[in-house]
């Protein structure tokens, strides 16, 4: 009792218990509601669009909200309150007719799937009742696999990126799988493009190249598109992958704007997507590439910025770096130039792997969000699992061996590093790290896979992702892990969203979701007094407790309406 007392005066909340049904829990004092859910309208003539039968028709699906909610940002503009939200990926079954058993039986079906991903920006108010979307604002907009972008950095324009509609390759065609996020320094959107491999499929022959193969790319389509849309038959339009897996910025305050592809940030399967600044001015922007055995990437600019200067060619000129994490405890930021990877830029840019590995870049336990400390020089990355290390590479990819920051061989809890750049400087080539926290369960275990000496019963979690600091620099951690409750994660419960003290290394357990559900994206009201949490693909019949799960952002708030966070 008295170390939850410790805990509670920490954190100003009682931590929670773990919770295995269909519901959100927050602590006593807080109250939580839903802010949007997939199918919402976002415009007036999809206002009863959803049915929880049979969701919602391919004529309504890019006016309403998309499935699988991610990474989030808040931006205010002319006293408006803006929210751009991904939605990472899309569940057939749950989007489809029952006839079609997950898999799309026409274009129509296809176009359906493919609007109910990508990004929404949409306009919030506080009323009676707290936050709510503004249906009909000129700030409401979906941006699909189909919306119209360009692409900015070394290789916009280069012949790995130019198809057959696009002999120029500077006007690639959407963003798909929109994990994590980010957000400029100047108020734009950073969207972060995942697991994009997945939506390209072959009903020909195609080359398996080096670049094909380490990026997971070929076989069928998760989706089948590439039956219907020959855009994502590689048999077809084998450079059409590399356009996909960027970091694209989107300008939420302008309903007109074209999103930019930035090729200078390097393409892997991208997680999010941190800004942050060197001591001399420069824009640095940390990076992971989630999967097993890849790497962490940060991004440094040429030039200098300061508040209400042009931000114009910050995010197109500038050197892309590989971490690689030394046993000492100090670490390297390894450029990726032709001098140092025998490659032309293009090529260390489309194939930022294979860049990687050619001048010995660490192996990680999956990389997701990185987050960094908004009151001193340091940054977090969340290394969720890895039941390979150590015992292969992934697909052409490098040998994992034990060491560093992935100190375990079968990884099934994940862990948080943490590095401390040189002369507290983030645009310095050099770092030292330690791990946060390791995750695993004391009450199964007595050796590594018990945790470090931070997690307890009263805490424990595994497969840490989503992070994000509040401005009082706390560190919230959210998870996407084993919610069995069960063998070696008895005792956890369901995902969950806690928060750690990065000075005295505290967690406490903030928030619990329903079965099914992984916790992912986090955001601020402007004022700071409400949160808004990702809810991602949900089982049971949350949040509407009838019908299909939707997948929600939520609003969290204490009672006494002071800020939290
Ligand atoms: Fe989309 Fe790595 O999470
Ligand atoms: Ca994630
Ligand atoms: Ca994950
Ligand atoms: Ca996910």
């Amino acid at each position: 009792a008295s170390s939850a007392r410790a805990q509670a005066s920490a954190f100003g909340f009682e931590p929670i218990g773990i919770a295995t049904d269909y519901d959100i829990h927050v602590p006593a004092g807080y109250q939580w509601k839903p802010l949007v859910r997939w199918g919402d309208a976002l415009f007036s003539e999809a206002e009863g669009a959803y049915s929880p039968e049979t969701g919602v028709s391919v004529e309504m699906s890019d006016k309403v909200f998309g499935e699988n909610t991610d990474g989030m940002e808040t931006f205010t503009h002319d006293g408006h309150t803006l929210l751009a939200i991904n939605s990472e990926y899309v569940n057939p079954k749950i989007n489809l007719p029952a006839a079609s058993e997950g898999v799309p039986q026409s274009a129509d079906e296809v176009t359906l799937l493919k609007n109910m991903q990508g990004v929404t920006v949409l306009e919030i108010a506080e009323g009676d009742d707290g936050y709510a979307v503004v249906i009909d604002s000129p700030y409401n907009r979906r941006i699909t696999h189909e919306t119209r972008m360009t692409m900015d950095g070394p290789a916009a324009g280069s012949d790995l990126v130019k198809t057959n509609a696009d002999p120029e390759g500077m006007s690639p065609k959407g963003t798909m799988n929109n994990c994590g996020s980010g957000k400029t320094l100047w108020g734009t959107y950073l969207t972060c493009e995942e697991n994009f491999n997945g939506y390209f499929g072959a009903t020909g022959d195609y080359e398996e190249t080096a670049g094909i193969t380490r990026y997971g790319i070929g076989g069928e389509g998760r989706y089948a598109y590439e039956k219907f849309d020959s855009r994502y038959d590689l048999s077809a339009e084998p450079n059409e992958p590399n356009r996909h897996g960027w970091v694209t910025e989107i300008d939420p305050k302008d309903p007109t704007s074209t999103p930019i592809k930035h090729t200078a940030l390097g393409r892997f399967k991208h997680e999010n997507a941190e800004m942050v600044q060197a001591a001399d001015g420069r824009i640095v922007v940390y990076m992971g590439d989630d999967e097993r055995g890849e790497f962490m990437y940060k991004f440094v600019s040429n030039g200098t910025w300061a508040e209400g200067q042009p931000t114009d060619g910050l995010l197109s000129d500038g050197t892309l770096y590989v971490a690689r994490f030394n046993d000492d405890m100090s670490g390297e930021w390894l450029a990726l130039t032709p001098e140092t990877t025998g490659m032309p830029l293009e090529e260390i840019l489309v194939f930022s792997r294979l860049a990687g590995s050619r001048v010995g870049a660490t192996t990680m336990d999956r990389p997701e969000w990185i987050a960094a400390n908004p009151l001193r020089a340091e940054a977090y990355c969340a290394l969720t699992n890895n039941k390979n290390r150590g015992v292969k590479p992934n697909a052409g990819g490098d040998e994992t061996p034990v060491g560093g920051p992935n100190p375990r061989e079968t990884n099934n809890f994940g862990q948080i590093v943490r590095w401390r750049p040189e002369g507290e400087d983030h645009g310095a080539e050099t770092f030292t790290w330690d791990l946060y926290v390791m995750a695993g369960n004391p009450t199964v275990y007595d050796n590594s896979y018990a945790g470090s000496e931070n997690v307890t019963e009263g805490n424990m979690f595994n497969s840490p992702d989503g992070m994000a600091f509040s401005s009082d620099g706390m560190l919230w951690i959210q998870t996407d892990g084993d919610d069995s409750n069960e063998g070696e994660f008895a005792g956890q419960g369901n995902n969950q969203m806690l928060v750690g003290n990065p000075e005295t290394g505290e967690i406490a357990r903030f928030l619990t979701a329903p079965n099914g559900a992984e916790v992912t994206g986090l955001t601020w009201s402007p004022d700071g007094t409400v949160a808004f949490v990702g809810i991602q693909h949900p089982g049971g019949s949350w949040p509407d407790g009838t019908g299909k799960p939707r997948s929600s952002v939520i609003a969290v708030w204490r009672e006494d309406g002071a800020i939290f966070g």
